[in-house]
């Protein structure tokens, strides 16, 4: 393998040889479905540099190396979660999580008042806190959903995202990041020098590892899918695939919100935009007004 190095910002950078870079790409796409354009390789060094140093190798070509030869196994595991990329934060965006509660919440509410029971996804939930500003806004604005079937499912490629999904626990700089203070007041509690969310905000979490590049499991009738910020790393051909098996499991009126920059417009027909000039989200084309 040829090791160059070169400077990214001044930082001295090991560069994979063209074919190493063809193979991780590859590899990387087939498991993750995420792409690293060429413009973009630096990010493989920083992200397996300390991959690379903790086992001893002496080039990230020798790491690729392994990944190629070994059989599929926890280190590709620890490889694929390094590549993604798990910002967020509480209320990301705010529009979209106004919109929930003042438009889409009390529709289907309403539409779901003889079942008493609401499905929701966090798909590509990162540490948790779309889902816990999710369930926020159900026990803040919703009191009377205490007694439906209320049930929000985070799933996520990275084992570590789902056990930090799960845990709830979240440093001050995370709580700082979009989570007004009452809110914190109220659902949080302090432990050492993080925050802890209360044990009634874990309730109706389910919080598993589910990569949406592979076949999905069995999922229950989705009401409303948080599909946020994750298509933006996938290709067209992917972002389509995934779209489609989307639809599939969002209930006839259900609700897909998606990233800011993302959109299903001119890579799925099943959905049609709802919403206004600050923030729109899907629905099937099929769907029906609730109060039509
Ligand atoms: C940028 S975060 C978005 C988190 C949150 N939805 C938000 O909008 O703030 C993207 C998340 O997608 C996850 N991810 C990347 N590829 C994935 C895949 N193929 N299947 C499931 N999750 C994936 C990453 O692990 C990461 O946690």
């Amino acid at each position: 393998m040829v090791l160059e190095e070169y400077f990214e910002d001044g930082v001295a950078m090991n560069r994979l040889s063209e074919t190493d870079f063809a193979y991780f790409s590859r590899f990387l796409k087939e498991n993750s479905e995420i792409v690293v354009a060429i413009d973009k390789e630096y990010l493989i060094d920083t992200r397996l540099s300390p991959i690379q140093k903790k086992l001893g190798l002496a080039s990230l070509g020798d790491l690729i190396n392994r990944l190629r030869h070994e059989p599929f196994g926890a280190l590709h595991n620890e490889v694929i979660e390094a590549m993604t990329t798990n910002e967020t934060y509480f209320f990301r965006d705010v529009k979209p999580f106004e919109a929930l509660r003042n438009e889409v919440l009390p529709e289907l509410i309403k539409a779901r008042a003889s079942s008493r029971s609401l499905s929701i996804w966090s798909a590509a939930c990162s540490s948790g806190q779309e889902a816990y500003s999710i369930q926020m806004i159900l026990k803040d604005s919703f009191p009377n959903l205490a007694n439906w079937n209320t049930r929000l499912l985070c799933t996520d490629l990275s084992q570590e995202m789902v056990s930090r999904t799960l845990q709830g626990r979240f440093t001050q700089l995370e709580v700082n990041r979009g989570l007004p203070a009452q809110m914190l007041i109220k659902h949080f509690q302090k432990v050492e020098n993080d925050w802890q969310v209360k044990p009634d905000l874990k309730v109706g979490i389910e919080a598993k590892v589910m990569n949406l590049a592979k076949p999905w499991p069995t999922l229950p009738v989705m009401d409303i899918v948080f599909l946020r910020n994750v298509l933006i790393y996938f290709d067209l051909e992917a972002k389509s695939q995934i779209l489609g098996r989307v639809a599939k499991v969002l209930a006839p009126d259900g609700i897909l919100f998606l990233g800011g920059s993302e959109t299903t417009i001119n890579i799925s027909n099943d959905y049609e935009r709802r919403g206004n000039s600050e923030t729109s989200y899907y629905v099937l084309k099929t769907a029906k007004s609730h109060s039509a």
